[in-house]
């Protein structure tokens, strides 16, 4: 059995892809420092696999601890989420943001390296592409950075690039464009903290009563309903596509893939499916622009079929009911002892 380290592996992303990668067959090992995540997420992964889970608190720039780790547990890889991905912190913060996103990286795979473990999966974006005018995104496209935050993931994905120059690395890197969902279970999901600076936990938070009307934020682009397109995904297919990446880098196939589902969305769309999934109308407003958007952002999927044998296999309706289970799974507090 293959053993992996995934860092910031009780975060959003990061758990669904604990659940998908357990099921697969990996033994997997969580390195959180809890930052952006809660504790008690471990006891859920724990119910949904029937394991406990074997989880390390630390931070990636901690690399006498990841000597440690490595030293004492014989892995085959690792998925790396560890990192910050707020795009509006990161203008506030740059500098916080090169240490943990660019630092965590190079300390992870210098102990990587000395550890003889070579095989990477790496959690990119597509926000790489900054402000594009050809659609649908393939990855030969130019990548541009138009936040601190953007610049990280370019950033390391360059440094994997050199690094593989001298080290016989297999990396998957997976761009991934706009998560959304939940699991089916109601257990685990998106908890951020705070008001929702993205679109679904918004409506969520509408949904729930907790915030009193959604803000479409530009009514006035080039779409056919005059809102912004944006490529969602459901966190299963994208937790999914981290399993297929692994099992590529296992037969020595480095990749740069999109993780997205090629259909366009728009803001408006999100809403009514909501609505839908919710079964009542949900109160909306038309707002300026948020400062920094791009009109449109989705993907060409097909290199991650071709490569991966990926491909989403959900739908709109399914992100929206699993993530209205999960919240009110949430507000009601029966998630974990139901
Ligand atoms: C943002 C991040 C991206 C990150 C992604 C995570 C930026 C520039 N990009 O992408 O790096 O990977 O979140 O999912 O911040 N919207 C509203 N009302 C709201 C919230 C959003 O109309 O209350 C609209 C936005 O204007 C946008 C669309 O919904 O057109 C999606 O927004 P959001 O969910 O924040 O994602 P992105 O901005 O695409």
């Amino acid at each position: 059995m293959a053993r992996i380290l995934l860092t910031g592996g009780a975060g959003y992303i990061g758990s669904h892809t604990y659940v998908a990668l357990s099921e697969a067959g990996y033994a997997v090992t969580i390195l959180d420092n809890f930052a952006n995540s809660d504790r008690d997420v471990l006891d859920r992964l724990a119910r949904l696999t029937g394991t406990e889970v074997d989880v390390v608190e630390g931070s990636v720039l901690d690399r006498a601890l990841l000597d440690r780790l490595l030293s004492e547990r014989a892995f085959d890889g690792a998925v790396h989420f560890a990192a910050r991905k707020a795009v509006g912190e990161s203008v506030a913060r740059p500098l916080d943001y090169f240490e943990t996103n660019i630092g965590g990286l190079v300390t992870l795979t210098q102990a990587m390296r000395d550890a003889g473990v070579f095989r990477l999966v790496f959690s990119s974006t597509a926000t790489v592409y900054g402000e594009p005018e050809v659609f649908p995104l393939t990855e030969e496209m130019p990548l541009s950075h138009t936040s601190p935050y953007a610049f990280t993931k370019i950033t390391c994905e360059r440094i994997l690039e050199q690094a593989a120059l001298a080290d016989p690395w297999a990396v998957g890197v997976l761009r991934y464009f706009n998560p959304v969902g939940a699991h089916p279970s109601g257990l685990i999901g998106e908890d951020p903290r705070g008001v929702p600076d993205n679109l679904m936990p918004y409506i969520a938070k509408v949904a729930l009563g907790e915030l009193p009307v959604l803000r479409v934020f530009g009514d006035d682009y080039d779409t056919p309903d005059g809102t912004a397109w944006r490529d969602y995904i459901h966190v299963m297919d994208l937790a999914r596509a981290h399993v297929q990446s692994l099992d590529a880098l296992m037969e020595g196939r480095s990749h740069v893939v999109n993780i997205g589902t090629g259909n366009p969305v728009s803001v408006l769309q999100m809403h009514a499916a909501y609505q839908d999934a919710v079964g009542r109308e949900l109160p909306y407003e038309i707002a300026p622009r948020r400062a920094g958007d791009v009109p449109k952002l989705y993907a060409d999927p097909s290199r991650a079929r071709d490569v991966l044998g990926f491909s989403a296999e959900y739908g709109l309706a399914e992100m929206c009911t699993s993530s209205w289970t999960w919240v009110q799974a949430q507000k009601r507090g029966w998630g974990f002892n139901s």
